[in-house]
């Protein structure tokens, strides 16, 4: 089950109101919409996105299968406004790692896919098997902070001149062989593989134009990289920040939540 991360903080920052809109812009299993919704009754919406729904529509909840890079599109196409909070829970769920069959667990036998829209064509076995040992590298290096990013890539071109890289297993054997980070190179491709810091730097200047004056905007993201491109957009004279510095689980929750562990919210208001 997927476990809504610093569910309280988020509630207590966005400060959801009788009536109000909201946009999850990430709304997975629909862990923090739920609670949002509660707060915005009886006539306030939460407009839910996600590259690949597994909820289903219900009362004053739309729901939207989209990036949320066209985040202006999507509240043209449904109309949805005013919009007075907005709220990204940044990365995969849980689901992904344990059912979507996908490749994103180093601890499973499956195909190395880790796409979130299983529409799209670019997959981990492609960019394994036919990028550059280059631009392998320098996904591991830039998205991965992997250290031995030269020599995981350097295996991985010995290993696909043998025969192609297929499933976990397979790259888990090539990154131990490494000395490399089993996380961090998954975490590396998975990145990769689905565009993360674009979208994110598409969407974040979209975000804030479609908020209301003194809407909310909040983040939580779980690597380094994405925490300091919030960071820095949130420097903006025009904007308040609500969280001066990024609010963190306790250890009550990645004790319970071992997922959260990485967790960093930040809010403003507009
Ligand atoms: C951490 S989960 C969100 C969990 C959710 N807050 C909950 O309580 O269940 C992140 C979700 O964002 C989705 N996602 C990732 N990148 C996206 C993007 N660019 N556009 C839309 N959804 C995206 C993933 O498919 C995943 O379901």
């Amino acid at each position: 089950m997927h476990i809504p991360v610093l569910q309280k903080e988020v509630i207590e920052y966005l400060d959801p109101k009788p009536n109000e809109n909201f946009i999850d812009c990430t709304i997975g299993e629909g862990g923090h919409s739920a609670a949002i919704l509660e707060r915005i009754a009886p006539r306030g919406k939460v407009l839910g996105i996600d590259r690949q729904l597994r909820l289903k529509q219900k009362e004053r909840l739309i729901l939207a299968e989209d990036n949320f890079a066209n985040l202006k599109n999507i509240i043209e196409q449904y109309k949805f406004h005013p919009v007075n909070g907005i709220l990204f829970d940044l990365g995969m769920s849980s689901w992904h790692l344990e059912e979507s069959g996908r490749g994103f667990s180093f601890k499973k036998k499956e195909p190395l896919d880790m796409r979130y829209d299983p529409k799209e064509g670019l997959t981990a076995q492609k960019i394994i098997n036919y990028w550059s040992k280059a631009e392998i590298e320098r996904i591991l290096r830039e998205y991965g902070e992997e250290r031995r990013a030269s020599q995981i890539a350097e295996r991985i071109i010995e290993t696909r001149k043998v025969r192609s890289i297929e499933n976990t297993p397979q790259l888990r054997a090539i990154i131990e062989g490494a000395r490399g980070n089993l996380a961090q190179t998954f975490q590396a491709l998975r990145v990769a593989v689905n565009d993360e810091l674009n979208n994110l730097d598409k969407a974040l200047p979209q975000a804030v134009e479609i908020l209301e004056p003194g809407g909310r905007l909040a983040v939580i993201s779980f690597h380094s990289l994405e925490d300091r491109m919030v960071k820095n957009f949130f420097k903006n004279p025009s904007f308040e920040i609500l969280t001066k510095k990024p609010v963190t689980p306790s250890r009550a929750e990645i004790e319970i939540n071992p997922r959260s562990r990485s967790a960093k919210l930040r809010v403003i208001r507009k």
